[in-house]
């Protein structure tokens, strides 16, 4: 169905890019700069943002990690992707983006030293989650981070709580959930907190 969003079995796809950009990006722009933070992207990283929308992280990323690093987005929307890679071509960013499935990613083992993502996660049913986190482990360097920032809860009363309150729970359910996949895919250090009116789960491949 182009043009609205697609629920299917490997996630919930906005095409809707431009609206989405317009309406959502003002609000959620405000935490890329914490939530690069928390991921410790520095100059010369390569940095993966997935369920990238409009690319706001991955763009954010390109500019902080510079010339000698890297900032790429991935989404199944192919909207989402042109919509960010025509934004990326007006703000000088470099960031470049893919449009695959965060389930199987086009990326060799290794690559990244900082995986992100940003509302992404809730759009992804169970089994399908636990297979991204899953290749997010494998295209980490080894002592690369993870960051998952999203609603704490599940619910629609609890999505909406958090929103009004801006004060989300990171004790909440999906916190609960991230963390445990991400055990289960052989992360460590995995720790969870809060950007503004969002939780985030971080965690680290093994290694150097
Ligand atoms: C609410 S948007 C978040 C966009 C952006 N990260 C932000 O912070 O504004 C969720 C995005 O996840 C994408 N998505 C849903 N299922 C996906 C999947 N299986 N693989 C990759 N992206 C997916 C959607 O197309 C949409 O662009």
């Amino acid at each position: 169905m182009h043009g609205a969003d697609t629920h299917n079995h490997e996630g919930i796809l906005i095409h809707k890019s431009r609206v989405y950009d317009m309406l959502a990006g003002p609000f959620v722009r405000r935490s890329d700069t914490p939530i690069l933070n928390v991921a410790e992207v520095s100059a010369g990283d390569s940095v993966l943002d997935i369920g990238t929308g409009p690319g706001y992280l991955a763009r954010a990323a390109a500019l902080r990690v510079g010339p000698t690093g890297r900032g790429v987005g991935l989404d199944a929307s192919a909207e989402m992707i042109a919509r960010a890679t025509d934004r990326a071509a007006r703000d000088g960013s470099g960031a470049t983006f893919v449009h695959a499935g965060a389930q199987e990613m086009p990326f060799e083992d290794g690559e990244f030293d900082a995986v992100v993502s940003r509302l992404a996660m809730h759009h992804l049913p169970g089994d399908i989650k636990g297979l991204a986190i899953t290749e997010v482990a494998r295209v980490l360097k080894p002592g690369g981070r993870m960051v998952l920032a999203d609603l704490a809860s599940s619910t629609t009363a609890g999505m909406l709580h958090d929103l009004v309150s801006h004060k989300p729970d990171s004790s909440g359910d999906k916190a609960n959930e991230l963390t445990a996949l991400a055990a289960t895919a052989g992360l460590v250090d995995v720790t969870t907190g809060r950007v503004g009116w969002l939780m985030y789960v971080k965690a680290r491949k093994p290694g150097q």
